[in-house]
């Protein structure tokens, strides 16, 4: 039966400087290989876009190998098994795995543990919250702030971001721990839907003033928790606004990450001395072993109305290029997700 389906993918073909362009990726298409025992097929319904996918082009030591030169683009997905020589997965279960860019994903008996591959429960979440709050950047928010950040009620947590995939998690469980919560955020809309949406008790529209007057309006008694999702200028202003104790999430510098220069470090970082305060990085896989209990605990959230999730599917696995750029110039909205199949 496989050998009948065309399999269409998009290879790294270039790394990039700067912004990545249509020329940094190639369009292959081959025919499946039969099954062999041990081996599942998954058809790709959905592909997570992520900022460290711009990371994982780059040539160089991080905390996973970078994508070689014509190998598939590295993505997780969401998708259903439609064929299958492994006992544990059967045809027709929906399943999440770092799939790649492409329609297909024959993952092999040695492979199912470095895929990820595990079944999704639809009935505690859609496929694309299975992306988003539910997977890898909910994992993301909820060790990031829980595990490194340690909110405590009644602290000030402040999250870059906001409106985005992480940030959303940290911002709505930051509130639900009992923390007062300011986010920071591109535009009007974004702004107004973390706090009218997702309760948040303000938020700041760096792109309309400078972040520094937002946060002496809206966090008066200073700033305990900054999560850090976009790295740069707004890390350096929140490190002139942190208390004694402060703890800084280093989760991610997305400002930074098309950069054709040195990556800008916090010239404020002594205010880490003068108040014995911390800033710590965190890699979410490290934390794979702990997935299920948070998976269950945020399901709880979701399934009571105390969180929502909010993603934005953008369709078609040729417009990956353009759409990967939605990230880096603030066009999506919520998690962003490429639907390749219904
Ligand atoms: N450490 C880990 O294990 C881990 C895991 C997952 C993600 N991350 C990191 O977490 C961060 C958020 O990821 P995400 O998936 O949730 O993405 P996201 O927030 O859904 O999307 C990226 C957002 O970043 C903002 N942005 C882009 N360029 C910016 C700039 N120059 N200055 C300020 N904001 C900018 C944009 O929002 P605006 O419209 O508000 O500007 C954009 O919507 C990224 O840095 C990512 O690398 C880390």
């Amino acid at each position: 039966m496989t050998t009948t389906l065309v399999n269409h993918q998009i290879r790294l073909a270039a790394r990039p400087v700067g912004l990545p362009t249509r020329a940094n990726w190639r369009f292959t298409s081959e025919p499946l290989p039969e099954l062999v025992d041990g081996d599942v097929l998954v058809q790709t319904l959905y592909l997570s876009l992520d900022p460290a996918m711009r990371g994982w082009m780059n040539e160089g030591r991080s905390y996973i190998p970078p994508v070689g030169i014509d190998e598939v683009m590295r993505a997780g997905g969401i998708g259903r098994v439609v064929a299958s020589r492994n006992p544990d997965f059967a045809v027709g279960e929906h399943v999440s795995a770092g799939l790649g860019v492409q329609e297909y994903a024959l993952i092999h008996a040695a492979e199912l543990k470095r895929s990820g591959l595990f079944k999704i429960d639809l009935a505690a979440g859609t496929p694309t919250q299975w992306l988003n709050v539910l997977g890898m950047p909910g994992m993301t928010g909820y060790f990031g702030l829980m595990d490194v950040g340690q909110p405590k009620a009644g602290e000030t947590v402040v999250v870059s971001g906001a409106a985005g995939a992480v940030g959303q998690t940290v911002g709505q469980l930051a509130k639900i721990v009992g923390c007062r919560v300011v986010g920071i955020a591109g535009g009007t809309a974004k702004c107004s839907w973390v706090v009218e949406e997702l309760g948040f008790d303000a938020c700041i529209d760096y792109k309309a003033g400078p972040v520094r007057d937002g946060l002496k309006q809206h966090c008066p008694n200073g700033v305990d928790i900054y999560f850090d999702n976009v790295g740069g200028e707004i890390l350096d202003t929140v490190l002139t606004r942190i208390n004694r104790k402060a703890r800084i999430v280093i989760c991610g510098a997305i400002s930074q990450y098309n950069n054709t220069t040195p990556v800008k470090g916090p010239a404020n970082y002594l205010s880490l001395l003068v108040n014995r305060a911390r800033m710590e990085g965190m890699v979410v896989f490290d934390y794979a072993d702990r997935y299920p209990q948070a998976i269950a605990e945020l399901a709880g959230y979701l399934r009571t109305g105390r969180m929502k999730s909010k993603e934005m599917v953008v369709s078609g696995l040729d417009t990956f290029p353009e759409t990967l750029l939605k990230l880096f110039n603030g066009e999506n909205f919520g998690k962003l997700v490429l639907k390749v199949a219904d």
